[in-house]
């Protein structure tokens, strides 16, 4: 894998609420990494203008919302997504078969392969657990779980999912080698674990098979951010077949 290759699978998590914290970070790491994660807490303070401002540095965003709504609201929201721009969009699994493929089938109608982000499922939150799962009446494992709406997802439309790294070996032999397959929880070896729980060095999740690495505190919380990005990089390269 070339440099260039394993950069592009870096997705750095822009997990701070203003628009001169993304100047900063976009000013200083478009090129170094492959795409920006916009999430809940820097939309809802900035709004469409956060997306705009890391495309203004040139940089991919992945807008992570995670949709979970009526199927009507969420093709709607996701062809609001589509608008911006964006090169990945996210919903819950968990909202369904009917959901996910009104999302699909309004953007494909809307917009064309190439301009289109791909649709992302969120299976399970890496924050929850069985007993989380259990008392929301769900009795299956977190990993049976993770493989069953994995599938649901492909076979609604979904060009991938966002899944723990430990989870990336069921996904890729249920979904097949086309399907994405997103992962947070990935610290390399000279980073802090913070609240990650089931992690894996950048180098395994690629190995395993992930697509993109999303990675905040590693890069934001260095000394160096811009090294911080490159080691992870001659990290992957070094470390994928
Ligand atoms: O831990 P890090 O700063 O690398 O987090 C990057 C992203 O991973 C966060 O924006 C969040 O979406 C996700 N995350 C997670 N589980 C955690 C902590 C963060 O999935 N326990």
């Amino acid at each position: 894998m070339t440099r260039d290759e394993a950069r592009k699978k870096i997705i750095f998590a822009l997990d701070v609420h203003g628009l001169d914290d993304i100047d900063r970070w976009a000013g200083i790491l478009a090129g170094k990494v492959g795409m920006f994660k916009v999430g809940k807490e820097l939309f809802t303070s900035c709004g469409p203008a956060a997306v705009k401002a890391v495309q203004r540095h040139g940089g991919q965003v992945f807008l992570d919302l995670k949709y979970h709504d009526i199927p009507n609201t969420v093709a709607k929201a996701m062809c609001e997504a589509a608008r911006l721009g964006v090169q990945l969009a996210n919903l819950h699994a968990l909202g369904g078969a009917e959901m996910m493929e009104a999302a699909a089938t309004a953007v494909q109608k809307e917009f064309s392969d190439a301009e289109r982000p791909r649709l992302l499922a969120v299976t399970i939150l890496t924050s929850s657990t069985a007993e989380t799962l259990r008392q929301v009446g769900i009795e299956d494992s977190v990993q049976d779980m993770v493989v069953r709406l994995a599938l649901l997802a492909k076979a609604s439309g979904m060009d991938g999912v966002v899944a723990s790294p430990l989870e990336i070996a069921l996904i890729r032999e249920a979904c097949g080698p086309d399907f994405l397959i997103v992962t947070p929880g990935v610290r390399p070896p000279f980073a802090a674990v913070d609240d990650q729980k089931r992690i894996m060095t950048p180098a395994e999740a690629v190995s395993s098979g992930s697509d993109y690495l999303v990675i905040g505190r590693p890069i934001a919380k260095a000394e160096d951010p811009v090294q911080a990005a490159e080691w992870i990089t001659d990290e992957i390269v070094g470390g994928a077949p």
